[in-house]
C-alpha cells in the first residue's frame, strides 16, 4: 500500500515539477540540427564520440504535426563513411524509455553500438513525449495539455510509420529491420495489422519483451491499479496529469544522490525497478542504475499508461476504450476495436523472459500462437530475466543480444557471429564476410560471455522470495 502510494506521489509530484524540465527542444532546430544536451549535461553526440561512433540527429515530423528526433549511428568503429546502402535497423524503445537508455552503458552491452560495429546503419527512435520529442508544430509540451492526448493508438498510427519512412529514405532500403522493447513492439504490432503495407517495409520485427497481450501481466502495482482504473482516471484528471516521470533537472538530480555508490538508501534504488520490472538481483550492476539516471526514465503520456491498464484488465488487444458513450461517437461501436495481429504477416521473432513482470510468458504464447508468421520464439534461459533486463542485465550480450545479432545477421545476408550464449566459452565473436551481400567490416567484439548459466545464486532465490511475498501482501492490503 505504502509503495502503492509512493508511486503515486512521485508520479503527481513529476507532473508538477514539469516547468524545470530540460529537454531538447529548447536548444534544438526545428527538423534536426545539433544533438542538445538534455538533464544535468548528458548529449548524445558527445557520448558516442567518446566511445568513437559517428552520430546524427534526424528530425522526422508526423502527420499531426509532432516533431520526432530519430538518432543515427550510420557506421562503426574503425570504419569511415561511405556511399554504400547498407542494412538499416531502427530501435523503438518502451513506455518511459528513450534512445539513450541503448547506449548509456557502453558499447560492450549496447545492441545499437554492437551492431553499428557490424556494419548496420543504426537509428534510435524516440516516440513523442519522450525527452528528445517534446516538440509539435503548434503545440506546447509544458502549456497545451492536446499535446499529451496519445497513447499508442497514435504512436502506431503516426510515429511509428514516419520513423519507418525516414529511415528507408534516407538510407536508400526497400526494407529495414526494426527491433522494438516493450511499447516499441506494441506500436508495431498495432501499425501492421491496421496499415497493411508496412509489412513489407521490414524484413524481420525483432520483439524483445512483446507487450500485446496482457491478462497475464504479473505486476502487482499494475493489478492494483487496474482494480482501481476508475479512481486513477478521477485522480489523474481531478488533477489534470498529462504527464508523467519526464526527464527532469530536479529528479534526476535527487534520484542521483539516493543511488550513488555508497549512498545510505541506494539499496531503495534496485527495490524499486525490481517491483516494477521483476527481480533479478544478480544480473543488476548497482553502479549501472546512476548511469542510467543519465537519460531514463523519459516521460510519457498518462493516457499511454491507462491504456496498457485497459488491455490488463480487458485481456484484448485493442485501441483506447473512452466508454460507452464516447466510443460510439468515436468509433461508432459501443467498444474499442481490436488490433487483429494475425494480419501482422511480417516476419517475427519473439524474446522474452521468464521473469518479466510486465510481460507475462501466457500471453507471449497466446501471441505466438495468432501471429502468422512467427521466424523465431526464445525464452531467455535464464530464471530470473526481467523485463528492464533487455537493456540493463550484466550479461545481456551472451544472454540476447548474441542471438538477436545471428537472427539479424541470417535475415540481411550477413554471416552469423560465433555466439558465446549457447556455447558459453569463447571469448571473441568474428564476422564472417563471405556470405554478406553488403560486407561488414572485419570487426570483432570482444565480449566476454559465459559468465550466467540458467541457474542464479541462492541468495537471488531467497531475495526473490521475499520479493514475492511483499507483493502479494501489497496486493492483499
Ligand atoms: C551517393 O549515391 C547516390 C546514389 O547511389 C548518389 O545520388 C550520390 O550522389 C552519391 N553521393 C556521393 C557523395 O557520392
Ligand atoms: C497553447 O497554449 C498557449 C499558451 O497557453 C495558447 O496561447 C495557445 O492558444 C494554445 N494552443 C492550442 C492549440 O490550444
Ligand atoms: C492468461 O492467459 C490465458 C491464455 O491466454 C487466458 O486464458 C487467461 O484468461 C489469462 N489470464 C488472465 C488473468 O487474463
Ligand atoms: C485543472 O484544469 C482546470 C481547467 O483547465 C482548472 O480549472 C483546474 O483548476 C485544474 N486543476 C488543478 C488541480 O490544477
Ligand atoms: C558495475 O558498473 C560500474 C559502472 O557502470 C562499472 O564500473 C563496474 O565495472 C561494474 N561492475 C561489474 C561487476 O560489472
Ligand atoms: C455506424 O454503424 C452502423 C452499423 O453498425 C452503420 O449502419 C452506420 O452507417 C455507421 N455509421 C458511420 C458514420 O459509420
Ligand atoms: C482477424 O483476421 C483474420 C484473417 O483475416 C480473420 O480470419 C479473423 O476473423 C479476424 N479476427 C477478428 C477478431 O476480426
Ligand atoms: C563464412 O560463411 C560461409 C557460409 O555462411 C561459409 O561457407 C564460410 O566457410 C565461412 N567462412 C569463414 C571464414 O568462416
Ligand atoms: C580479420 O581479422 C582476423 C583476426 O582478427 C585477421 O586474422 C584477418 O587478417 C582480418 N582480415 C582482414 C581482411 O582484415
Ligand atoms: C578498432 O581498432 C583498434 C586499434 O586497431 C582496436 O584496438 C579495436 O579493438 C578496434 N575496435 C573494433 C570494434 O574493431
Amino acid at each position: 500500500m505504502y509503495i502503492v502510494l509512493l508511486v503515486f506521489v512521485s508520479l503527481i509530484s513529476s507532473g508538477c515539477l514539469a516547468e524545470f524540465v530540460i529537454t531538447a527542444h529548447e536548444r534544438e532546430e526545428l527538423g534536426g540540427g545539433e544533438a542538445p544536451t538534455v538533464g544535468l549535461g548528458f548529449n548524445m553526440e558527445s557520448l558516442l564520440k567518446k566511445y568513437g561512433y559517428p552520430f546524427e540527429n534526424h528530425g522526422v515530423i508526423t502527420e499531426d504535426g509532432y516533431v520526432l528526433a530519430l538518432h543515427r549511428i550510420p557506421y562503426g568503429r574503425n570504419s569511415s563513411e561511405t556511399n554504400e546502402t547498407k542494412p538499416a535497423v531502427l530501435i523503438v524503445h518502451g513506455i518511459g524509455s528513450s534512445s539513450g537508455d541503448f547506449v548509456v552503458l557502453g558499447p560492450e552491452r549496447s545492441l545499437p553500438l554492437m551492431l553499428a560495429d557490424l556494419g548496420y546503419d543504426v537509428w534510435l527512435g524516440n516516440n513523442r513525449g519522450n525527452t528528445w520529442s517534446r516538440k509539435h508544430q503548434t503545440l506546447d509540451a509544458d502549456k497545451n495539455s492536446s499535446f499529451w492526448d496519445f497513447s499508442f493508438d497514435e504512436l502506431s498510427l503516426y510515429d511509428t510509420p514516419a520513423m519507418i519512412d525516414h529511415v528507408l529514405t534516407v538510407s536508400r532500403n526497400e526494407k529495414l529491420s526494426y527491433v522494438g522493447h516493450s511499447q516499441g513492439t506494441t506500436q508495431f504490432f498495432a501499425l501492421a495489422s491496421q496499415q497493411p503495407d508496412y509489412n513489407d517495409k521490414v524484413n524481420v520485427m525483432m520483439a524483445l519483451g512483446p507487450a500485446v497481450y496482457c491478462g497475464n501481466m504479473s505486476n502487482p502495482i499494475v493489478q492494483f491499479l487496474k482494480d482501481y482504473y476508475t479512481v486513477v482516471e478521477l485522480l489523474t484528471s481531478y488533477l489534470n496529469l498529462t504527464e508523467i516521470l519526464p526527464h527532469s533537472l530536479v529528479i534526476e538530480t535527487a534520484l542521483k544522490l539516493v543511488c550513488k555508490d555508497g549512498g545510505e538508501y541506494q539499496e531503495a534504488c534496485p527495490i524499486i525497478l525490481f517491483i516494477l520490472f521483476g527481480f533479478d538481483s544478480d544480473q543488476l550492476n548497482r553502479s549501472d542504475i546512476k548511469v542510467l539516471l543519465d537519460t531514463f526514465p523519459a516521460g510519457f503520456a498518462i493516457k499511454e499508461l491507462k491504456h496498457y491498464l485497459q488491455l490488463v484488465k480487458s485481456n484484448t488487444f485493442r485501441q483506447f476504450d473512452y466508454g460507452i458513450l464516447n466510443n460510439m461517437a468515436k468509433y461508432n461501436k459501443s467498444s474499442p476495436p481490436e488490433y487483429n495481429v494475425s494480419l501482422v504477416t511480417a516476419p517475427v521473432a519473439l524474446y522474452y523472459g521468464q521473469n518479466d513482470w510486465l510481460v507475462g510468458m501466457a500471453d507471449v504464447n497466446r501471441l505466438a500462437d495468432e501471429l502468422p508468421n512467427v521466424v523465431e520464439k526464445r525464452l531467455i534461459d535464464y530464471e530470473y530475466f526481467n523485463h528492464i533486463d533487455f537493456i540493463l542485465a550484466k550479461d545481456v550480450a551472451s544472454m540476447l543480444y548474441f542471438n538477436v545479432i545471428n537472427k539479424l545477421n541470417e535475415i540481411n545476408g550477413f554471416a552469423p557471429i560465433i555466439s558465446t550464449s549457447t556455447l558459453s566459452t569463447s571469448a571473441t565473436s568474428t564476422t564472417n564476410e563471405s556470405g554478406s551481400t553488403t560486407s561488414p567490416d572485419n570487426t570483432t567484439s570482444t565480449e566476454d560471455g559465459g559468465r550466467h548459466t540458467g541457474s542464479a545464486s541462492s541468495l537471488n532465490k531467497m531475495a526473490h522470495i521475499i520479493c514475492i511475498f511483499v507483493a502479494v501482501l501489497i496486493f492483499v492490503i
